[in-house]
């Protein structure tokens, strides 16, 4: 839907997106039970784009990330359907091995876990060159001198001498930083950070996020960015899609939804904020707890914890409305419920 520009003359322009994710969904099969862990979620990436998903944890954003890199494939527990694009691609039907070199050539992740998981027994200037030299044919020499410019790109001050380092030997923003150049290496159309900054302080995340921000740019990569924090929406995404229970509630301009959420779940995730301009680090938390997979309440998934819910919201399915060429709200009821325009927030 973002695709579409309205052209003067009213005629539609229809830009071809880089990456288009339609109807996924992920389906884990138990013992004796079955459930949706994401469902239907569409969406569409243009090049260069910055797109955060925002949503509590457990709202299906890994797993999603996860199913479109062809990740479940081979685990018999996990069904995907659905249909994800590249350049008009299909990617889910792919073999194993032509997935392989799609998610090391055109899409790259870094994974919720990944500084956790660094090899600690590997050296970082290691872990750089070694796709390098599968993936590209390149020398070891010439594989350092890449991963030099690389570890140099992120910010890696006196980067040659660091190439022989452990991770353990990095600072955990350090780390991160190191494993964005790991992301970077074979120069990806598509960057994939899973909650990156999660595990450091508010100071280096900020200047981690601002590096992708300024990655992003410099190299013409797309970025998506999967965040629980609207903070971190702000500070790097030019688009978001709002995350509940498997689902998108929301999407938008990040603009438009900071000044105008549509969704009651997002203005509350903007509650959820820490307003570090008013030097408030108290963290409004949404009541109740997401539902479990699997036990969804009848209706909007949402209602139970909502304030303005009403009695049709427990009893009709909430499908996402198109409310504007860009903005669109699981919520029959934004129009009565979200009136006021939220004050400007001094982004974070
Ligand atoms: N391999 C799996 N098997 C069964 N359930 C899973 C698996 N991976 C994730 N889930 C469930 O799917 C839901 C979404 O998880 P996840 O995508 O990790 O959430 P998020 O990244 O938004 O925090 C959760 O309820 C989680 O327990
Ligand atoms: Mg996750």
């Amino acid at each position: 839907m973002y695709a579409l520009g309205t052209e003067p003359n009213g005629t539609e322009n229809k830009t071809a997106a880089l990456f288009d994710v339609n109807n996924l969904s992920v389906q884990i099969n138990g013992q004796g039970v079955s459930f949706n862990v994401v469902d239907h979620l569409s969406f569409q990436l243009m090049a260069g784009e910055s797109l955060a998903i925002v949503g509590e944890s457990g709202s299906g954003k890994s797993v999603s990330m996860q199913a479109l890199l062809g990740l479940h494939a081979g685990n018999h527990n996990i069904a995907v359907s659905g249909s994800v694009h590249l350049e008009g691609q299909e990617l889910l039907s792919l073999s194993k091995k032509d997935m392989r070199k799609i998610r090391g050539e055109r899409i790259s992740l870094i994974a919720q876990d990944a500084l956790a998981a660094m090899n600690p027994s590997l050296t970082v200037g290691f872990q750089i060159t070694e796709p390098l030299m599968v993936h590209r044919g390149m020398s070891r020499k010439d594989a350092n001198r890449r991963a030099t410019e690389l570890l140099d790109l992120v910010g890696i001050p006196a980067a040659a001498s660091r190439l022989n380092d452990y991770p353990h030997e990095f600072s955990g923003g350090m780390r991160q930083r190191a494993l964005i150049a790991m992301g970077l290496v074979l120069d990806p159309d598509i960057l994939i950070a899973d909650e990156p900054t999660t595990a450091l302080d508010v100071t280096i995340q900020a200047q981690v996020l601002d590096l992708l921000n300024r990655l992003r740019k410099d190299l013409g990569m797309a970025l998506i960015i999967i965040t629980h924090d609207m903070g971190v929406v702000a500070r790097v995404a030019e688009r978001v899609l709002v995350m509940y229970s498997g689902t998108v509630v929301e999407s938008g301009g990040v603009r438009e939804v900071f000044r105008k959420p549509v969704h009651p779940y997002t203005e509350a995730l903007l509650r959820a904020m820490p307003r570090m301009d008013q030097g408030d680090e108290r963290l409004f938390s949404i009541a109740g707890f997401p539902p479990t997979p699997g036990q969804l309440p009848q209706g909007c998934r949402f209602h139970p914890r909502c304030h303005y819910a009403r009695d049709e919201c427990s009893q009709a399915p909430a499908p996402l409305l198109e409310i504007s060429p860009s903005q669109a709200t699981a919520c029959r009821f934004w129009a009565e419920n979200i009136t006021e325009p939220r004050q400007e927030t001094k982004r974070a």
